[in-house]
């Protein structure tokens, strides 16, 4: 099944959408989180799980190696970009250390911001890029990837491996220009690309179904302000598929459709 990338504005609902997107997935396929965000901490929590033994970044020898190699790369006649696996990576290649399994949900983090003055978070992207382009998944296999806020990450060249690009809209016209820009950068990447609104009631939903339309952009599920979510995220508790059912099974219906 696809690689999935959950972008969208800060504060939107990517983690939210990732932890029932993926616990929707779980009761009954493999699925592989890839926290690729360098700042939030929140995913494991909203997952209901604990982080993994090390990062894989740190896996990979730390922050100096990697910028080392991403450098040495950059610095070649034809400018490589930086590649730290064999291709046809498999789930199950990946070091145990890095990925905590729950059953069939598993979260894996590329690496947090650890000190203060430690430079730019290229290597973190880099890991991110090179790990989604060789990672290669089976029929019953998900590899969903969540992102920091904004579209740095298009930038960085992370879409390469990526089946498909999920948005999420919130309430909010910075939101739906942000869909504009991403759809342009999706669509110069040759990738699969549509939005999903969230915190949405009847009258904010219609308004942005329109705006969207205008823009030609595709609207593939909606999800209602919820005060189950934004309860349970406030203590840090887990999110449950329960929260959002009909939404959640009409999302996976759809990308099946999209990617098989
Ligand atoms: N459908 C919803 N109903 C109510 N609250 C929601 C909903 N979706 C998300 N939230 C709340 O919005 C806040 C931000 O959600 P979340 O952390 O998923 O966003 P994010 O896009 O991942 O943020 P960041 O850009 O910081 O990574 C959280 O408090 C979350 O509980
Ligand atoms: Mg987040």
């Amino acid at each position: 099944m696809p690689k999935l990338i959950v972008c969208g504005r800060g504060g939107c609902g990517k983690s939210t959408l990732v932890t029932l997107l993926a616990r929707t997935l779980g009761a009954r396929e493999k699925v592989l989180v890839v926290d690729t965000d360098e700042s939030n901490l929140g995913l494991c929590k909203m997952l209901g799980q604990n982080p993994p033994e090390m990062s894989l970044m740190a896996s990979l020898g730390g922050k100096s190696a990697v910028q080392k190699k991403l450098l040495a790369s950059l610095q070649q006649e034809n400018s490589e970009k930086a590649n730290y696996f064999k291709e046809n990576l498999s789930l199950a290649d990946l070091p145990s250390a890095c990925v905590n399994w729950d059953g069939m949900v598993g979260n894996l983090r590329i690496g947090k911001i650890e000190h203060s003055m430690e430079g730019c978070a290229c290597p973190m992207g880099s890991i991110t890029r090179s790990l989604l382009k060789e990672l290669e998944v089976n029929n019953n296999e998900w590899v969903i990837a969540d992102t920091e806020a904004g579209v740095e990450h298009f930038g960085r060249g992370i879409l390469e491996g990526a089946d498909l690009i999920l948005m999420v809209i919130d309430t909010s016209y910075e939101s739906v220009l942000l869909a504009e820009k991403a759809k342009g950068l999706a669509e110069e990447a040759h990738k699969k690309f549509f939005v999903v609104l969230n915190k949405v009631d009847e009258a904010t939903e219609a308004t942005l179904r329109r705006e969207l339309a205008d823009r030609g952009i595709e609207v593939g599920s909606a999800i209602s302000h919820s005060s189950d979510i934004s309860g349970a995220n406030l203590v840090g508790n887990s999110l449950d598929a329960n929260m959002q059912r009909d939404s959640m099974d009409k999302l996976v219906d759809k990308i099946v459709r999209l990617c098989s």
